[in-house]
């Protein structure tokens, strides 16, 4: 064999081994995306020609091909009147589960939403039952904030420390009373994965006070390649399992969120009939027809698309943290959020948002939308097609 023919076998092997093992065909995710009359939330709240919006959590990319195509198909036939729950669909949530967490989640315990994670938390607080006071870590997702007050909840904001890698979680036990604790995970506003070992001590914790643990996961399916998403229900010790709740929605990960849906893990079925029955009170029932239709095409078909999708957030990921270095609060290792201090970047803290978008054309969302411990910080959404992200970098120079 000449050195020439040896190449050019290596070549065709090569060439094999990319087709069967690349985890990135071409979804569209390097591409521009224009999202011009779609009526998307995140431009009209950027506003302004030029600018780019890098607030509200929704992605700037295509979603998988496979909902958009079971969505066509069911339109097609032109009925769309009341629809019952497949049981099939529960097996789906439980088989998604263990393929990419390798969490044994009993399909017993799913319910299936048709309504978005705000909306399922809001009712499971009602169903819990509780007038002692919620607490939540902050900074954390400032819906947690906003929905307490509107239920006339009592609730308590835990400070998280930093460690040398980032926020950590209260180890120690929780005040008393408390009704519930929340808390995303993974976290946002950082993107931070939570070590399974806190996890679990602060599903402990929760229980030693009688508090419920919801963990919303709904950027959890959105941890990148390298790190483990722990699934708060089969995380927690069994002793501790019926205090403990996973929100889920194929929402953010699908980026889907414009057609309202969740799931939620709940093991313990006292709870889980009182969260149905509360549910029922708003004309919410298991089963919708558009957010099956969605959630059974995305978890069943989408996959491949979210294996290429976490490949690109990772890489914007790198080159963003690489640029912005000691700015960057936190270790972000999921979803498409960077969360970080204004004075490191060269802004005021009390006027950061504005300032950015001034200097850079760049829209973020108020670290202070995060609670009193988001202050004078700022979050960036990522979630960009490649040339807008090639255009953000250049901006940021101007910082
Ligand atoms: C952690 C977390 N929970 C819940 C939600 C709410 O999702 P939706 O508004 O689609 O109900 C969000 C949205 O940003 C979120 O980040």
């Amino acid at each position: 064999m000449t050195d020439d023919s040896f190449q050019r076998t290596d070549d065709r092997f090569r060439n094999l081994s990319s087709v069967r093992d690349s985890p990135d065909p071409d979804f569209g995710f390097d591409a521009p995306f224009d999202r011009t009359g779609t009526g998307s939330s995140k431009w009209a709240r950027a506003d302004a020609p030029g600018v780019i919006p890098m607030g509200l959590a929704d992605m700037d990319l295509p979603g998988p091909p496979a909902v958009a195509e079971a969505l066509e198909r069911r339109a097609r036939h032109r009925a769309y009147g009341y629809t019952v729950c497949d049981p099939a669909s529960r097996v789906l949530v439980a088989d998604w589960y263990r393929t990419r967490h390798g969490a044994a989640v009993d399909p017993d315990w799913v319910l299936l939403l048709p309504c978005g994670p705000r909306t399922a938390l809001r009712v499971l607080l009602e169903a819990v039952r509780t007038r002692a006071p919620v607490l939540f870590p902050t900074p954390d997702w400032g819906g947690f904030a906003q929905l307490c007050r509107a239920a006339g909840l009592p609730y308590r904001e835990l400070p998280l420390r930093p460690g040398p890698d980032g926020y950590r979680l209260p180890t120690g036990p929780l005040p008393r009373p408390t009704g519930a604790v929340l808390l995303s995970n993974p976290h946002n506003p950082s993107g931070t994965v939570w070590p399974t070992d806190s996890l679990r001590t602060l599903a402990a914790s929760a229980a030693e006070s009688g508090a419920l643990l919801v963990s919303d996961e709904v950027h959890g399916d959105l941890t990148h390649p390298g790190s483990a998403h722990p699934v708060a229900v089969t995380t927690a010790d069994p002793a501790h399992r019926p205090l403990v709740v996973t929100l889920n929605s194929v929402g953010k990960t699908f980026n889907c969120s414009g057609i309202p849906s969740s799931f939620a893990l709940v093991p313990d079925p006292g709870l889980r009939a009182r969260f149905t029955e509360a549910l029922a009170g708003y004309g919410l029932w298991e089963g919708g027809l558009l957010e099956q239709t969605v959630q059974r095409a995305a978890l069943r078909e989408g996959g491949p698309w979210l294996d290429a999708l976490l490949t690109h957030l990772a890489g914007a990921r790198t080159r963003l943290t690489d640029r912005l270095g000691p700015a960057v609060l936190s270790s972000p290792r999921a979803s498409y959020l960077l969360w970080l201090d204004a004075v490191a970047l060269g802004l005021p803290p009390a006027d950061a948002r504005r300032a950015l978008l001034a200097r850079c054309g760049l829209e973020a969302s108020d670290g202070a939308e995060f609670g009193p411990g988001g202050r004078g910080s700022l979050r960036l959404n990522y979630a960009l097609p490649g040339p807008v992200l090639a255009a953000v970098l250049e901006r940021l120079e101007r910082l």
